[in-house]
């Protein structure tokens, strides 16, 4: 029986932050700029704080300066702005991340859309939004980037042209701002077919079994099984979903129902060891493309 290749995100991610560890130190030497990255967390919601410290940790680690706010669950919206607005103002700081989800009073979009566009290393602001849509170059959300490596990685080692995902047909499960909408951009760039299924799709198993590549992003835990799948498919897997398991301890697990899909994906990335640690590496790549562009 045929058994996937796993996409070792975790490793790519790692070449990935000592490449940015080269170029940070050469910005300094040519140009004296050291990269700022400022992330600003609001409350103490728990997985927050523990991205928060990684981001912090990953920063100095590539030689980058970490600016850390954290600012009281009660904070109003006119403070935040505030925050941002001393943020934008800074130029030792060149990347602004609003860490989310944010307490429900104040407005998410309000908040990122008063990020100069220029320093929203999360790629969320509408400005960036629509550069992405039109093809202008910007800083792009940091899991469709780091997605989009993988992809490029994987196919580019097969097919080494400039374009090696051109003409394949990419269903991506979900449609959100922050991972859905963005890669499906970044793949109509490339030259794929790009189908987008979400919750009110008839028969998306029909849909997501004409991929041959599929990436989930839904957050429903090891919703994709593998009769969904063209044989041969190549599965990107963003889901982070904790279930609990029959012994009561609780489990990381993707979109994807990674084991059961093994044996009908030619490749497929595993949860936890994915794409989630290309994403905070595509946060401080972004970080050193804001701090060279000034
Ligand atoms: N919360 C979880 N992931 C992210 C992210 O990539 N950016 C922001 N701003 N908040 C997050």
């Amino acid at each position: 029986m045929s058994h996937a290749t796993l996409i070792d995100g975790k490793a790519f991610a790692e070449r990935l932050r000592a490449s940015i560890a080269t170029r940070v130190a050469k910005l300094k030497a040519d140009k004296g700029i050291t990269p700022g990255l400022a992330v600003v967390l609001v409350g103490n919601n728990p997985a927050s704080e523990v991205y928060v410290k990684n981001k912090a940790k990953q920063t100095v680690e590539v030689g980058m300066q970490s600016f850390e706010f954290r600012m009281p669950e009660t904070t109003t919206e006119a403070e935040l702005l505030a925050k941002v607005e001393e943020l934008n103002n800074d130029p030792k700081v060149h990347g602004i991340l609003v860490q989310l989800p944010l307490p429900k009073h104040l407005h998410e979009n309000l908040i990122i859309n008063s990020i100069n566009p220029n320093k929203d290393v999360d790629g969320f602001h509408t400005v960036n939004a629509g550069r992405l849509a039109t093809g202008t170059p910007t800083l792009v959300p940091c899991t469709p980037l780091g997605c989009m490596m993988l992809l490029k990685d994987y196919f580019g080692k097969k097919n080494p042209s400039n374009k090696p995902l051109s003409g394949l047909h990419a269903v991506i499960i979900g449609r959100s701002n922050i991972v859905g909408k963005p890669i499906a951009q970044l793949l109509l760039k490339e030259d794929c077919t790009v189908t987008i299924v979400h919750s009110k799709t008839k028969d998306i198993e029909a849909l997501v079994s004409m991929g041959d590549i599929v990436i989930a992003a839904v957050g429903q835990a090891e919703l994709v099984k593998h009769h969904w799948l063209k044989k041969g498919a190549v599965v990107i897997d963003v889901g982070i979903n904790r279930i609990g398991q029959p012994d009561g301890k609780m489990k990381l697990v993707g979109d994807v129902d990674f084991h059961d899909c093994l044996t009908t994906a030619a490749a497929i990335t595993p949860v936890p060891g994915g794409v989630g640690p290309m994403t905070i590496a595509c946060l401080l790549e972004n970080t050193l493309q804001a701090a060279s562009a000034t």
